[in-house]
């Protein structure tokens, strides 16, 4: 039974990717966009250009928030370039949206839709404040895995992910939601590469939404090796989502995690209690110190098989 799922992102490059593997992995009920690889204007336009170009124009999209709950928004055309999508040559967008805020879309479905999980993989804005308007939001989502933090280090600065760098207090408001969370960081999404041998195989389908991939991976890669060092993309946000379709891809271990919304220096970051683990990241005894687990964090990843499961969905895209 495919899980019933909307994506919450900041289309971007990874987020296409997490867009085409849910799209068919999963009963994909919406998008909703948010601020944050690019302007709320740009990630929205990219967005409805994906669905457009892949045939998802039965997936309503609804617009979101356009800045942080409390910062200023900040954007990373360094890696994604100024239209947040830069690579491609796509044409114009002309799905129209929902009619709906996201924050309204969001609360909206999950009040029709059971065993509702949610996608966010970008900043967690528009679900901090679909979870202030209503709180009983929270008890009508099954789970929520998300592309976020790190067990390890951040990217933005040593401490943070760019996600939670964005809206710290909205991760903190979604941290302490009580909802199970699924927390896919960088310290597992490095791991998983677009390096040449893929993007090669990615250009080889042949399709025109492959076509469209590759000239995406080819672009971020070269960016994100500028930026990181990495050998290729971080395949971040698709990773959330083969999060929920294949359990061998992913290892997780229960955490506390705290995200730090004061620090000068970490801001953003999250504070995972892994005291309990050992250099492996796993569990060397049962917890016992610190606050009760709200999270379940990523901390080992077969690289080899996520690509495959995306590459064998990518073929069946237009
Ligand atoms: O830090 C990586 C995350 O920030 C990914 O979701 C990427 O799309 C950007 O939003
Ligand atoms: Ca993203």
């Amino acid at each position: 039974m495919k899980p019933t799922t909307i994506i919450d992102c900041d289309p971007g490059h990874d987020d296409v990717m997490a867009i085409l593997l849910g799209g068919r992995t999963t009963d994909l009920r919406g998008i909703t966009t948010v601020h944050g690889n690019a302007s709320l204007a740009q990630t929205t336009r990219n967005a409805r250009q994906v669905v457009e170009f892949a045939g998802l124009t039965h997936v309503p999209i609804a617009e979101g928030m356009p800045q942080p709950l409390v910062r200023v928004a900040q954007h990373a055309p360094y890696v994604h370039g100024e239209s947040g999508l830069d690579g491609p040559t796509l044409a114009p967008p002309t799905v129209p949206l929902h009619p709906s805020h996201a924050v309204d879309f969001l609360l909206e479905q999950s009040t029709s839709l059971s065993e509702l999980v949610l996608l966010p993989i970008g900043p967690l804005t528009n679900i901090a404040i679909a979870l202030k308007r209503d709180p009983g939001f929270a008890s009508r989502v099954k789970q929520i895995s998300l592309m976020g933090g790190s067990l390890t280090f951040g990217n933005v600065t040593p401490a943070a992910e760019f996600n939670l760098w964005c809206d710290p207090e909205a991760a903190h408001v979604v941290f302490t939601s009580g909802i199970p969370i699924k927390m896919i960081g960088l310290n597992v999404t490095h791991q998983v590469l677009a390096t040449e041998p893929y993007r090669k195989r990615v250009r080889a389908i042949g399709s025109t939404t492959a076509t469209h991939v590759a000239d995406m991976l080819d672009f971020y890669s070269a960016r994100e090796t500028a930026y990181t060092g990495l050998a290729g993309g971080s395949m971040h946000d698709p990773l959330a989502v083969a999060a929920l379709i294949d359990p061998t891809i992913l290892t997780f271990e229960p955490m506390h995690v705290a995200v730090e919304i004061h620090g000068r220096d970490t801001a953003g970051m999250t504070l995972c209690d892994g005291r309990h683990l050992g250099p492996d990241f796993r569990a060397l005894k049962p917890r016992t110190r610190g606050e009760a687990p709200n999270a379940e964090v990523a901390v080992a990843v077969d690289a080899g098989r996520f690509w495959e499961l995306f590459l064998d969905v990518l073929a069946t895209y237009p």
